[in-house]
């Protein structure tokens, strides 16, 4: 299993929007004689893509019923038995009024507030961590890809749930637009993935910035020109890479959120960008693996791990 979070702390930049797409896409792909299993964790606790993936009502719901990972959390540390199942939730198969796609196998963990900051308020950062670890190794067996879609605004000493999240993770992605308000918030993002490696500093599991994913960008415009060699050198000095243009800035998707269908049939929706994201989904196995077996390209070549 291998932890990916998406994280950066300036909001709106597409954390959610990414987790989503990527989550989406390796679900629909192959390991060696079986879909790739993928959880997504929403450790946002305003649930933009567990909202997304399981629909506003099914959210409402969870967060009532106290199926959300600070629940699971809570019964761990109290040394309480559970059903993981309570905590999971699976995305349901979809028919559309055009066709019938076939989702891979995706589940999804929702966050909630109130109980997180109880849980935070009397636990320290060490608690929290070991709460994590211990839910990971629940999980270990159970899938081979996990996405961590992370809040914004997280403060050291205070959102130690997110912290611990971002500790536990084995590689990072980091969004970002081509603004200079946003490059310049990156510094922030950088030094609180610094806090996060100081949790627990251990050699062997260094948390890794796989790469800086540039959204809502069109190379042909002025803002990307004037900002684009910055991000670069920022990306060589954290010893990362650019995933140059994720998505351009699309009309459909700033209103994504406000369609009903959401995000479950994603191919189908936005089929016009999802090339970029299997470009950069290729990226990623090549550079990492993830398990995956094959992807298959336009017209490139396919990539075995
Ligand atoms: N490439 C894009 N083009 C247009 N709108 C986008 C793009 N990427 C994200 N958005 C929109 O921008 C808003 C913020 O994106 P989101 O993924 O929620 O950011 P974050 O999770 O970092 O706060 C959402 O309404 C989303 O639909
Ligand atoms: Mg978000």
């Amino acid at each position: 299993m291998k932890t990916i979070s998406i994280c950066n702390n300036k909001g709106g930049v597409g954390k959610s929007t990414i987790t989503l797409f990527l989550s989406d896409f390796f679900s629909s792909q192959r390991t060696e004689n079986r879909k790739l299993r993928i959880l997504v964790i929403d450790l946002d606790s305003q649930g933009s893509s567990a909202i997304s993936l399981l629909g506003l009502q099914r959210v409402a719901k969870i967060k009532s019923e106290k199926g959300c990972f600070s629940d699971v959390l809570i019964k761990i540390n109290q040394g309480n038995k559970f059903s993981l199942s309570k905590y999971l939730h699976k995305r349901e198969e979809t028919q559309t009024t055009t066709q019938k796609i076939p989702l891979g196998e995706l589940h999804v963990i929702v966050q909630e507030q109130t109980r997180t900051l109880k849980l935070e308020d009397n636990c320290d950062q060490q608690q929290c961590l070991q709460l994590v670890k211990v839910f990971k190794k629940i999980i270990e067996e159970k899938f081979d890809l996990v996405f961590i879609d992370m809040p914004a605004k997280i403060e050291p000493d205070r959102h130690k749930i997110a912290l611990a999240g971002l500790r536990c993770s084995d590689h990072i992605l980091i969004p970002t637009e081509p603004t200079r308000i946003t490059l310049n918030a990156m510094t922030d993002t950088f030094n609180l993935i610094q806090y996060a490696r100081g949790i627990a500093s251990k050699r062997d599991d260094l948390i890794e910035i796989i790469g800086i994913v540039l959204n809502k960008t069109d190379r042909r415009t002025k803002q990307y020109r004037l900002h684009h060699a910055d991000l670069y050198d920022m990306a060589a000095k954290h010893q990362t890479i650019v995933f140059d243009n994720f998505l351009p800035t699309a009309p459909a998707l700033s209103s994504a959120s406000d369609d009903s269908l959401s995000f479950l049939t994603l191919r189908e929706r936005y089929s016009n960008y999802y090339d970029n994201v299997r470009a950069i989904a290729i990226e990623l196995a090549t550079k990492c693996g993830y398990g995956v077996k094959r992807i298959k390209t336009k017209g490139r070549k396919n990539v075995s791990s």
